[in-house]
């Protein structure tokens, strides 16, 4: 009988790395360079993107990636509008403590990635999706963060924006109706990343405790909140 390894055994320094851009990742906004992105950088990080795993391997993600800066600026604009709905649903303390959040880095980062859900690719027989549509904007999801924790470790920061209306994001970069944008992630070289979430540290929200969100054998409402 042969004795083949059924798993890879990573070596220490992978398994440091993997956990490095874990925990390295952060939004990104107020600290791009505006340098652009190597060429075999981003390819390395869209190549990382597409490995992720996709119901019934439908890979129902599309990259839309985008330079131009009157797109850029255009988009802005619109974000900035959906800034002053948002704000104009907090009270006076929120507001004053929202007022100090950058909520993207539109221009400052040289390129934004339009990432866009197609729920027809490979349906309608898509194996795993037959009693829960959502698993197809998981899968979208879950290639935005392979996406995120690559361009992590190649020094790069993303932010993700989702301050916008979804008509006018799929009209402004022409998906067709049938697409759905998940996500624009300002993406580029960073001057370094911050060690603690912007919303931490204007004082928005925390992150909570593990203990809270970890629930043994059943759900317990004490904790989920
Ligand atoms: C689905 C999604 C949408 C988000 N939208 C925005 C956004 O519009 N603007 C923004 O500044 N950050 C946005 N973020 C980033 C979160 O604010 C950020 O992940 C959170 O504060 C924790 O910080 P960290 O990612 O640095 O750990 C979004 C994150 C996710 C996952």
């Amino acid at each position: 009988m042969t004795n083949t390894p059924a798993t890879h055994v990573p070596d220490a320094t992978d398994v440091v790395g993997l956990y490095d851009a874990m925990f390295r990742r952060r939004d990104t906004r107020a600290e791009f360079t505006g340098e652009p992105i190597p060429a075999e950088v981003l390819d390395r990080i869209l190549t990382a993107a597409h490995a992720a795993p996709s119901v019934g391997l439908s890979q129902p993600w599309d990259f839309i990636l985008v330079t131009d800066p009157a797109v850029r600026r255009s988009f802005r604009e619109h974000v900035h509008q959906e800034r002053a709905v948002f704000n104009d649903q907090l009270d006076a303390r929120q507001a004053e403590t929202f007022a100090r959040i950058k909520v993207e880095g539109i221009m400052e980062a040289g390129l934004g990635i339009v990432v866009s859900y197609d729920a027809d690719r490979g349906s309608p027989a898509v194996l795993g999706r037959h009693a829960i549509a959502d698993a197809g904007l998981y899968s979208v999801c879950l290639a935005i963060q392979n996406l995120w924790l690559a361009a992590t470790a190649e020094g790069l920061g993303v932010g993700w924006v989702s301050f916008y209306r979804e008509e006018f994001l799929r009209d402004l970069v022409g998906l067709p109706e049938t697409l759905r944008p998940i996500a624009w992630l300002c993406v580029g070289p960073v001057r370094d990343l911050p060690t603690v979430p912007d919303l931490e540290r204007h004082g928005w929200r925390n992150r909570l405790p593990l203990s809270e969100v970890v629930h043994h054998e059943r759900y317990d409402p004490i904790r989920g909140r």
